[in-house]
């Protein structure tokens, strides 16, 4: 079902003290007010919990950034999709550009936690995007839609209608530099485009579709009023309640 999110992505940042503090006003600046979007929290494991017991989920979701590529067992330190969802947690970031690259994610594995997620009832946002080189070289099209065709593109129809996608450039992320609204634009829609093809028009019409790579609170509104653009993945912006909250209004 195609919706409006916007989904914090707090990466390794907060104490749990912090990470408290913050969800629990950015709860209290949504009390009595009805988004126009889904509101998702990415914290980080240890908070999970903590957090989405002291918020109202129906209103805020909370997801994790990560989860193991295994059901369970003996794999030290990792963390499992179902003990994601026993937290009260019911989406989960995967394949974040950042995990990616520093922690060798592969599409192999990628498959292996997008399906142990839905297996969980959780729902994966699926990040995809390009390096500077990729633009510059203007081959990002095929670049998206190859880690789309290695991963998410297996899945049954069913299951990939469960999900939502975050198209994250990496020359973007962190850096203050915005993808330009049509650019954002131009490549979510060739991603609806590429779904179309591969599951057929109604699944890509119902399927949420996130820009993510320094949005922010000026150039929200700009971003989401596009016809392909139906959220964002927010970073530093999120890690304060106003800014966030600021985003959330810009729908
Ligand atoms: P940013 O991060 O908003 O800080 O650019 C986005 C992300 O990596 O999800």
């Amino acid at each position: 079902m195609r919706k409006n999110i916007v989904a914090g992505n707090w990466k390794m940042n907060k104490t749990l003290q912090e990470g408290l503090a913050l969800a629990t006003e950015l709860n209290e600046s949504l009390a009595g007010v009805t988004p126009n979007c889904d509101v998702v929290i990415g914290t980080p494991f240890i908070h999970l919990a903590s957090v989405a017991a002291a918020i109202d989920t129906n209103k805020i979701a909370v997801a994790a950034q990560n989860i193991a590529d295994k059901d369970s067992g003996a794999f030290t330190g990792e963390v499992s999709a179902a003990m994601v969802k026993s937290t009260g947690a019911s989406y989960v970031i995967l394949g974040h550009s950042e995990r990616r690259e520093y922690y060798g994610e592969t599409s192999e594995t990628l498959n292996k936690k997008v399906t142990l997620a839905l297996a969980n009832g959780l729902t994966p946002i699926y990040c995809c995007g390009e390096s500077l080189e990729i633009r510059n070289a203007n081959t990002q099209n095929d670049f998206v839609k190859n880690q789309l065709d290695e991963t998410i593109f297996n899945l049954s129809a069913d299951d990939f209608s469960k999900l939502a996608i975050a198209y994250e450039p990496i020359w973007a992320i962190g850096t203050g530099v915005t993808a330009s609204t049509a650019q954002a634009q131009d490549m979510l829609q060739f991603i609806r485009s590429i779904i179309a093809a591969k599951f057929g028009a109604d699944i890509a019409q119902n399927t949420s579709i996130l820009y993510g790579g320094s949005c922010n609170a000026k150039n929200a509104a700009e971003l989401f009023s596009q016809p392909d653009i139906d959220g964002g993945l927010i970073g530093g912006a999120s890690l304060k309640a106003a800014d966030f909250k600021a985003i959330i209004d810009a729908f």
